[in-house]
């Protein structure tokens, strides 16, 4: 019988990949790379799984040119680059990658807050300059973290990782989120609800932890930028289109906040320029989850999540964090 077929979008961990062969033919790409639609279709075309990332598009038109397609897993949390609904009337499941980078994601929110507020990046361009030629005691001014107010939009697993570590830095934690939290994880979280007005007005750090979409686009636009402390740090570990990133970079030029860090951009892999004019800004290129554990973590989960799918391995039958648990339902 000949096997399935599984194409996998970018190369990861070839001992993880090991794991499909000996059920599946596996094209592997074997460079990190932007499709074209049509080069999409054609992959897609002789495919029966498929592993992707944020750069795929699984939409209508990718499922028109996938007539074997059964399985898509997505290598990260946030699946905005899949439209489940068409996925689920095509009859195709689908998975992501939740929790097992919650603790990861939340360090690297921690340290993109800490580089911004303490300008960790500015200064370390300046020394590399070769321009320390002395110091001087009022250089290199930040804002403190420890006691300070930080704030959480969007607190869901992730939010409340963040939030916990806030406890050693004695720093108060503010959320908002669409619905409230238990009060049981609340106290877990020593957060307090509060709405967004309140969170953007109080915040000396503001942390975004949402999931895009429609409604989230440009949640924090010009109008939130100016609510928000003129001292205020901005840090962006959710997606691009969250925040309006030309209206963000007339607020870190004209001072409406004080700096910000960003690992997610509107149009990624592309950075408004207006970004990358900024002293006040630490950029990093979509990188939070990338710890060597995290990443390996995830890609035996998008790989776990595709063998269950085609009845292998150790949840055989039950994809363990398939979105779509209906289209497996209707196959039976
Ligand atoms: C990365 O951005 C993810 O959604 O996991």
């Amino acid at each position: 019988m000949t096997k399935p077929t599984v194409w996998i979008s970018r190369p990861f961990f070839p001992d993880i990949v090991d794991r499909l062969r000996p059920h599946f033919d596996v094209r592997a790409e074997t460079e990190e790379r932007k499709f074209a639609a049509a080069e999409l279709a054609a992959r897609l075309a002789v495919a029966d799984a498929a592993i992707v990332g944020l750069a795929e598009r699984i939409d209508a038109t990718a499922i028109a040119a996938a007539p074997r397609l059964r399985f898509v897993a997505n290598l990260g949390v946030g699946y905005n680059n899949l439209d489940i609904a068409a996925l689920t009337g095509a009859g195709i499941g689908a998975s992501n990658t939740p929790d097992v980078l919650n603790e990861t994601v939340a360090d690297y929110a921690w340290a993109l807050m800490l580089a911004a507020a303490r300008r960790v990046g500015e200064a370390e361009r300046w020394l590399r300059d070769g321009q320390w030629h002395g110091s001087r005691f009022e250089g290199w001014l930040g804002a403190d973290v420890h006691g300070r107010t930080i704030g959480i939009l969007g607190m869901g697993r992730i939010g409340q990782a963040i939030a916990r570590r806030a406890v050693g830095f004695r720093a108060r934690v503010l959320y908002h989120n669409r619905s409230r939290l238990a009060s049981a994880i609340e106290r877990e979280c020593a957060a307090t609800y509060v709405d967004k007005a309140t969170l953007l007005a109080s915040s000396d750090h503001l942390i975004l932890v949402l999931p895009y979409t429609p409604e989230n686009h440009h949640a924090i636009g010009a109008a939130e930028l100016a609510a928000m402390k003129p001292t205020a740090t901005l840090v962006n570990i959710a997606r691009g289109g969250i925040v309006d990133d030309a209206a963000l970079a007339r607020a870190l030029a004209d001072g409406t906040i004080g700096a910000a860090g960003i690992d997610v951009f509107e149009g990624e892999p592309a950075v408004h320029p207006g970004l990358l004019e900024r002293q006040n800004i630490v950029l990093s290129p979509h990188i939070a989850s990338a710890s060597r554990d995290t990443r390996r973590d995830m890609a035996t989960l998008a790989v776990d999540n595709v063998l269950a799918a085609f009845g292998h391995g150790p949840h055989a039958g039950q994809p363990p964090t398939i979105l779509n648990p209906g289209v497996l339902a209707d196959a039976s």
